[in-house]
C-alpha cells in the first residue's frame, strides 16, 4: 500500500515539474494563447467526449470564446495550433510544400503505401498531383464520366425496394465507380470482393491512435495486402497488353501506363489506392447527407424535384443525362454547396511547419502541428448567417455578407486542392437526379447526425424508397 502510494505521489511530481518546465519554456516564445492540458494526453479527452454532445464544434466553440481563432492546444500527443480564421486557413494550404508540410504516422502509409499521393512531397507531388487533377476534370467528365456515373447510378438503384441503408447504397454506387474510372472494370464478383477488403483498410484509419492495442489495425494491414494482390495482376495484364498491341483504355490505369514516367508496378497500385480512399469515404457520406438535409427540409426537396421533372420533361424517356442537363442544374449546385458547408466531410487539414512562422503576431516554432479548422469557419455565424442552419437558397442571390466568396473551402486549396473536386460535384449531381426522379421516400426509422469521429448518421440512413410511377398509379 505504501509503495503504491508513493509511486502515485512521485507521479503527480514529475508530471508537475514537466508542467512547470513546459510554462517556463513556452513563456519566452510568443505562442498563441490557449492550454497544453495535461502532460501527455494534453486536451484529447476533452476533445473526444465534447463531441459527444449534439453542438457541431463544442471544442473549437468553446475555445475560440476564450481565445480567439487561433489557439494552441495539445492532441493526439502533440502541441498543436488549431485556427478557425479563414486568412490563416489560406495561408496555411498556399504554403503547402514550404513553410508546411504534411505529416503523417507512420502507421498511416504502412495503409496507405508509401507511393500515395497523399504522402508524396515536393517535384514529384507536383507533377503527380497535375496528373490526378487533368484526370477529373471537366473535359473528362463531359467525355464519359458523367455518362458512366449515371449508368451506374441507375444500375445500382434498379435493385432498390422497399427498406435501403442509404449510406451503404452510396458505398457501393461509390466503389463501383472508382473501379470503372481507375480501371474500366463494371462491377461484378470480383469488384465486390475487393471492396470487402478495402473496407477492412479502411476502418484501419479509425483505429489509428489506438494502433499498438489494435486488431483492427492489425486486421487492415491483412486486408491491404489483399487488395494489393487483387490489383498487382491487373496492372500487370494491362502492362503487357499495352507494350503487345499498344492498348490504351481511357482510365487512369491507361494514363499512368502511358504516361514517361516508367511507374513500376508497386507505384501504380499504391497510386490507385490512394484514389480509392480520397473518394469513397468521402463521395458516399456526402450523397447521404444530402438526403437527410433534404429530407428534413421538404421545402428545398420540392424545389430539388420541380428543377430535376423539368430535365425529364425535356428529354426522351429512359434517355441518358447529357452535359447541358447537368449544366441546367442550377439549385442543384446550392444544394451541393450547401450540402458541402454544412457536412464538412473533411473537417480539417494537419500540416507541420517546417520553419519558426509568425501569423497574426504569433509565433508557431518549427516542427509544430497546426491544424486548419475548415468546419469552424463554415459553421461561424460571422462568416455564414445562421451558419447552423440548412439552406440552400443562401446560395441563389449571393452577397458578400450572407456567403462571403473566400472562405468557403470544402476542398481544401493550395498545392493540395482535392483533385476529385469537380468529380464529387458532378457525381453528387448525378445522383441527387436519379434518386429524386426515380423514388419518392420516408425515413424508416429517426436518425441522427453525428460529429465524431467524422460527420455522418448514426444509422446510416435507413429509408422506405417507393417508386414514382407506382405511387402515381395508386392515386
Ligand atoms: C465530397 C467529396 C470530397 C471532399 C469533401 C474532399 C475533400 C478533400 C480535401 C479537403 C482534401 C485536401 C487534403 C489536404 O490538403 O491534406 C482532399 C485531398 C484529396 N482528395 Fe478529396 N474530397 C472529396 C472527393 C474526392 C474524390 C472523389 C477523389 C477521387 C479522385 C478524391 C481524391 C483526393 C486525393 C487523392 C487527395 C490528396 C491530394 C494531395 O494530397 O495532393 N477526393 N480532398
Ligand atoms: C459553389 O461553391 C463554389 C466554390 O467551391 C463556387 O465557385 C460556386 O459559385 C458555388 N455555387 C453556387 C451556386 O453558389
Ligand atoms: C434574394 O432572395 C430573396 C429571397 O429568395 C429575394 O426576396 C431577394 O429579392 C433576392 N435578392 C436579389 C438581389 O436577387
Amino acid at each position: 500500500m505504501y509503495s503504491f502510494l508513493s509511486l502515485l505521489f512521485s507521479f503527480a511530481a514529475i508530471a508537475g515539474g514537466l508542467i512547470l518546465f513546459r510554462r517556463w519554456r513556452y513563456r519566452r516564445l510568443n505562442l498563441p494563447p490557449g492550454s497544453l492540458g495535461l502532460p501527455f494526453i494534453g486536451e484529447t479527452l476533452q476533445l473526444i467526449s465534447l463531441y459527444k454532445t449534439d453542438n457541431p464544434e463544442p471544442f473549437m466553440d468553446e475555445r475560440m470564446k476564450r481565445y480567439g481563432p487561433i489557439f494552441m492546444t495539445h492532441v493526439f500527443g502533440e502541441a498543436t495550433v488549431f485556427s478557425a480564421d479563414p486568412d490563416t486557413n489560406r495561408f496555411i494550404l498556399a504554403n503547402e510544400g514550404k513553410l508546411f508540410e504534411i505529416s503523417y504516422p507512420g502507421s498511416i502509409s504502412n495503409l496507405l503505401g508509401k507511393h500515395s499521393l497523399l504522402l508524396m512531397k515536393g517535384n514529384l507531388h507536383k507533377r503527380m498531383h497535375s496528373m490526378t487533377m487533368s484526370f477529373a476534370s471537366s473535359t473528362i467528365l463531359k467525355d464519359h464520366l458523367l455518362a458512366d456515373a449515371d449508368r451506374l447510378i441507375q444500375l445500382s438503384m434498379d435493385s432498390w425496394s422497399n427498406r435501403v441503408l442509404l449510406l451503404e447504397q452510396a458505398k457501393k454506387i461509390t466503389f463501383d465507380l472508382t473501379t470503372k474510372q481507375l480501371m474500366s472494370f463494371d462491377p461484378d464478383e470480383w469488384t465486390e470482393s475487393l471492396r470487402k477488403h478495402y473496407v477492412l483498410v479502411i476502418e484501419g484509419f479509425f483505429a489509428i491512435p489506438f494502433t499498438l492495442f489494435s486488431t483492427t489495425y492489425r486486421r487492415a494491414i491483412k486486408a491491404r495486402t489483399k487488395v494489393v494482390e487483387a490489383l498487382t495482376p491487373v496492372v500487370r495484364e494491362r502492362r503487357k497488353r499495352s507494350e503487345i498491341d499498344g492498348e490504351r483504355k481511357k482510365d487512369m490505369l491507361g494514363a499512368m501506363l502511358a504516361s514517361g514516367d516508367q511507374f513500376s508496378d508497386d507505384e501504380i497500385v499504391d497510386f490507385l489506392l490512394a484514389l480509392i480512399v480520397g473518394g469513397y469515404e468521402t463521395t458516399s457520406t456526402i450523397m447521404t447527407l444530402a438526403i437527410k438535409f433534404l429530407t428534413d427540409t421538404p421545402l428545398a426537396l420540392a424545389q430539388l424535384k420541380e428543377e430535376h421533372d423539368q430535365i425529364r420533361s425535356r428529354s426522351k424517356p429512359g434517355a441518358p443525362l447529357e452535359w447541358a442537363d447537368y449544366k441546367s442544374m442550377i439549385f442543384t449546385q446550392c444544394v451541393v454547396n450547401e450540402t458541402l458547408r454544412m457536412a464538412n466531410i473533411i473537417g480539417g487539414i494537419f500540416r507541420r511547419t517546417t520553419t519558426d512562422i509568425n501569423i497574426n503576431g504569433y509565433t508557431i516554432p518549427k516542427g509544430w502541428k497546426v491544424f486548419a479548422s475548415l468546419r469552424a469557419v463554415h459553421l461561424n455565424p460571422d462568416h455564414f448567417k445562421d451558419a447552423r442552419t440548412f439552406n440552400p437558397w443562401r446560395w441563389q442571390n449571393k452577397s458578400e455578407t450572407t456567403v462571403p466568396g473566400n472562405v468557403y473551402a470544402p476542398f481544401g486549396g493550395g498545392p493540395r486542392l482535392c483533385p476529385g473536386y469537380e468529380l464529387a460535384r458532378v457525381v453528387l449531381s448525378v445522383f441527387l437526379h436519379r434518386i429524386v426522379t426515380t423514388f419518392s421516400w420516408v425515413p424508416a426509422e429517426e436518425d441522427k447526425l453525428v460529429f465524431f469521429p467524422t460527420t455522418r448518421t448514426q444509422k446510416r440512413l435507413p429509408l422506405i424508397v417507393k417508386r414514382r410511377e407506382e405511387s402515381s398509379h395508386c392515386i
